[in-house]
Parts: structure tokens; C-alpha cells; sequence
């Protein structure tokens, strides 16, 4: 009985995974494929209004042979003295003529995320930053063509805007509707998520010198969404792993690491367990490694890598990984740094789709009382400044948030302060004019 039941889901769970790979228009050659399920609606995707035409048409094309064209800009500009070491290694990726303004989709998300969001858009709006918000609300009830609460609509203005700023959404846990972050990783074709984790100036904690970058491959892995009863009280999740995304998204960190100054890429895996799917992962890796020879390849087990990340951040530098780990592990690194309150994030697809979003969620115990610490999303508005353009804006608003934590007294409960949202927010906006 078991074995004639798991076969069949066994099967069914095969059905699955090979009409996903189809459905996106991968796998073929042996390759694996890129698990992105596509409707037709994603496939078309909108044209970027024409002033963003202009600003990406300016830029070098960097990955073609990935079937991206996400732009990096040759960066050889230092940044002004006055400015912060370094804006989260993040450096000009697009160009925008002067006078240009942009348009970027902003989900204020759920539980603190209206909040946060408004003080980032009382701060952008202070520094005059050149950006029309098209906001994009979760809806109530889920929109069959993207089977999330997330509408097409909101899909497609990311789509059509190229940039976005993400509040946290709310998951549930064992039960109901697709992940909102799954669905807008996956429609987006989002397959990077990039985490810099940086010591704060000024404000303590174990360590001060954390300069860990994590790369997170965003599209598969332990997140495929394949779970299925065997029988009663035997459950299954399918773990996917593809070469095609596995080299797409070491490519990524080779290339990012290369880009940025960086020595080292660490893989991190379990492949002494996991041994054919992290086992592909890491063969992918090492493929890459081999075309970047001026960069350091190691591969780190993750139990291991979080031991060394709690006794020596400093001994890591970049660190690539499928979606679970690179999940578990970015939230270490921001517990280094102090906190979730103060870790941003990107999400970098196809063409350079961008969208940025702080990596804590949704802090239901917080949410309303307007004492939320707004910095990850605002790092993440920096992030999202950095990567179309507007470094100028991006470092006055950094150092300005940079300046409000060192100086103390308008710290957020997180960091042991007592300042409210509202108080932080109106800090910054003073620091601006410092
Ligand atoms: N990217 C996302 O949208 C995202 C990420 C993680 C979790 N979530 C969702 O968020 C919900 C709550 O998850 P959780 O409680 O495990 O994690 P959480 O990150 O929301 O909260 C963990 C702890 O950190 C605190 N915290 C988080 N952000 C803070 C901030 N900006 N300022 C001050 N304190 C902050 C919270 O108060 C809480 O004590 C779940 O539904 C989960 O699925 C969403």
C-alpha cells in the first residue's frame, strides 16, 4: 500500500516539476531548467516608460551569455570622501540624465509596512529624490491569473517600471494562499536576492568589522512549492535544483564579486547529505569559479559556515547558496549587525528588474504603534537609488540614517532607543540638511 501510494504521488510530484520546467520555456538539452512558472500574462512583459529606456539603454550589458541583460556599469569612480565607506557594495548599475524623474512600484505591504513605508517616502521626498511612487496594495482575495493575493496588476507595474520597493507581506504558516514574496520572486523571474550586511558606525555590537555579502538563489530550491500528502501522516516537499539556475546565480555572485573589489565567493551546501541536488549546485559553482581565476573559490557545509559566521564573520566575503540556506543564513548576518531593523535587500532579475526590500517581515507584535525601526526598508530605497542612478541622492540619505544611529538619541526600540518611527523619521529628515 505505502509503496503504491508513493509512487503515484511520486509521479504526480514528477508531472509537476516537468510541466513547471515546460511551462517557462527551460530545460531543454539536458540542462534542467529554470523552475519560473510563466504565464502568458508574465511573458509579455510591459515596456519601461521611455525616460527608463533611456537610462538602461545607456548601460553596458554584462550577461548575455546568461540570457540576461542585467546592466552593471563599469564603476570606477571612488565615492566622495565625506561619504560613507561604502553604500553596500552596490555601485552604479543604471545612468539617468539629469532632470529625469523615475517611477517605482512601492507595496507598503502588511503589519508595520505602511509604516515604514511612509517614513521612506517622507525621506525621499525630503532629499528630493526624483521618484514617482505607483503604489500597489495586497489585495483581499487572490487573483487566479498569478493564484496569489498579489493582482497581475501589481505584477505588471514592476514589470513596466523596472524598479520597486517592497514592504514585508504577511505569510501564512501551514496553510492558505501562495507566499507573496514566492509569487513576486517567481512571476518576476526575481533570481537573485542580495543581502549586504554591513557593521554599523556607532552603533556596537560583537563584532565591527561584518562585510558579508549573501546571494541567494530565489527561485527554487526548498521553495518550490511542492508539498504533498504520500499517505496519511507521510508528507513530501520536493527540493528542486537546476543547473541552469544553480550557474545563473553563481555567475551572479562571481560576477557581482569581481565587479565589487571582492577576493572571495564561498558555496555554501549540504551536499555531503543533499548529495545530487547541492551536489549540482556545487558543480555548477565550480564550473564558474574556474572562469574567475583572480577570485577565491571555497565551498563551506552549512553547519559549518554558521559556526564560522558567529566566531569570524571576517573570514567570509561573498557567500552563494541555494534559496533555504541563503534565507536562514542572511538572517544570521543581520543579527551580527544588530538586527533585522537594519538589513536591506535586493531582488535582481531578467533585464534588471529590480525589487529591493528589507529582509525582516512583517512584525505583527510591533505593527501600529508606530515605534517600527524604517531603516532596512530605507537602505533598501538606497539600494534602489544606487541601482538606477541616483548615487547622489543614495549617499545623502545613507550617510544622513548613518549619522541619526551613531549620534544615539533618535534610536528605535530595536536598537535599545526610545525614539518612535515618527521621531527617527523626522531625525533623518534633519540630517539631510546637515
Ligand atoms: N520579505 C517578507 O515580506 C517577509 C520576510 C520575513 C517574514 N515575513 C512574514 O512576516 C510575518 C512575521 O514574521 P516573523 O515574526 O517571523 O518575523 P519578523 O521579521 O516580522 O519579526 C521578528 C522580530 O523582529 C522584530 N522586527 C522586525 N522588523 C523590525 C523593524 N523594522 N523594527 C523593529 N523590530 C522589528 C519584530 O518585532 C519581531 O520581534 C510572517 O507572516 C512571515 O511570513 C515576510
Amino acid at each position: 500500500m505505502i509503496s503504491s501510494g508513493r509512487s503515484s504521488a511520486v509521479g504526480a510530484a514528477r508531472n509537476a516539476v516537468a510541466s513547471l520546467l515546460r511551462s517557462s520555456g527551460s530545460g531543454s538539452g539536458g540542462q534542467g531548467g529554470v523552475l519560473r512558472v510563466c504565464t502568458s500574462a508574465t511573458c509579455q512583459q510591459p515596456q519601461p516608460s521611455q525616460h527608463q529606456q533611456q537610462a538602461w539603454g545607456a548601460e553596458e550589458s554584462i550577461s548575455a551569455d546568461l540570457g540576461t541583460s542585467f546592466s552593471l556599469r563599469n564603476a570606477t569612480a571612488s565615492p566622495p570622501a565625506s561619504a560613507p565607506s561604502s553604500i553596500f557594495h552596490h555601485r552604479r548599475l543604471m545612468s539617468t540624465s539629469s532632470g529625469d524623474r523615475f517611477t517605482a512600484t512601492l507595496f507598503p505591504g502588511d503589519g508595520i509596512g505602511p509604516e515604514i513605508s511612509a517614513a521612506v517616502k517622507k525621506i525621499f521626498a525630503a532629499a528630493d529624490v526624483p521618484i514617482d511612487w505607483e503604489e500597489h496594495r495586497v489585495g483581499e482575495v487572490v487573483d487566479p491569473r498569478t493564484s496569489s493575493l498579489v493582482t497581475r496588476e501589481s505584477m505588471d507595474s514592476v514589470l513596466r517600471n523596472r524598479i520597486g520597493l517592497k514592504g514585508p507581506m504577511a505569510t501564512p504558516i501551514g496553510k492558505g494562499h501562495r507566499s507573496l514574496n514566492l509569487t513576486l520572486r517567481k512571476e518576476l523571474s526575481l533570481y537573485a536576492n542580495v543581502r549586504p550586511c554591513l557593521s554599523i558606525p556607532g552603533y556596537k555590537t560583537r563584532y565591527d568589522n561584518v562585510d558579508v555579502v549573501t546571494i541567494r538563489e530565489n527561485t527554487e530550491g526548498e521553495y518550490s512549492g511542492l508539498e504533498h500528502q504520500v499517505i496519511k501522516g507521510v508528507v513530501e516537499s520536493l527540493k528542486i535544483i537546476t543547473r541552469s539556475a544553480s550557474s545563473r546565480i553563481a555567475e551572479y555572485a562571481f560576477k557581482y564579486a569581481k565587479d565589487h573589489g571582492r577576493k572571495k565567493v564561498s558555496a555554501i551546501h549540504k551536499a555531503n547529505i543533499m548529495k545530487k541536488t547541492d551536489g549540482l549546485f556545487l558543480e555548477c559553482c565550480r564550473e564558474v569559479a574556474a572562469n574567475y581565476p583572480d577570485i577565491i573559490y571555497e565551498e563551506v557545509i552549512i553547519d559549518n559556515c554558521c559556526m564560522l559566521l558567529v566566531t569570524d564573520p571576517a573570514v567570509f566575503d561573498v557567500l552563494v547558496m541555494p534559496n533555504l540556506y541563503g534565507d536562514i543564513i542572511s538572517d544570521l548576518c543581520a543579527g551580527l549587525i544588530g538586527g533585522l531593523g537594519l538589513t536591506p535587500s535586493g531582488n535582481i532579475g531578467h533585464d534588471g528588474v529590480a525589487l529591493m526590500e528589507a529582509v525582516h517581515g512583517t512584525a505583527p507584535d510591533i505593527a501600529g504603534k508606530n515605534v517600527a525601526n524604517p531603516t532596512a526598508l530605507l537602505l533598501s530605497g538606497v539600494m534602489m537609488l544606487q541601482h538606477i542612478g541616483l548615487t547622489r541622492h543614495a549617499e545623502i540619505i545613507h550617510r544622513a540614517v548613518l549619522h541619526v544611529i551613531k549620534e544615539g538619541r533618535w534610536r528605535t526600540m530595536d536598537l535599545g532607543g526610545t525614539a518612535t518611527t515618527t521621531e527617527f523619521t523626522s531625525a533623518v529628515c534633519d540630517a539631510l540638511k546637515a
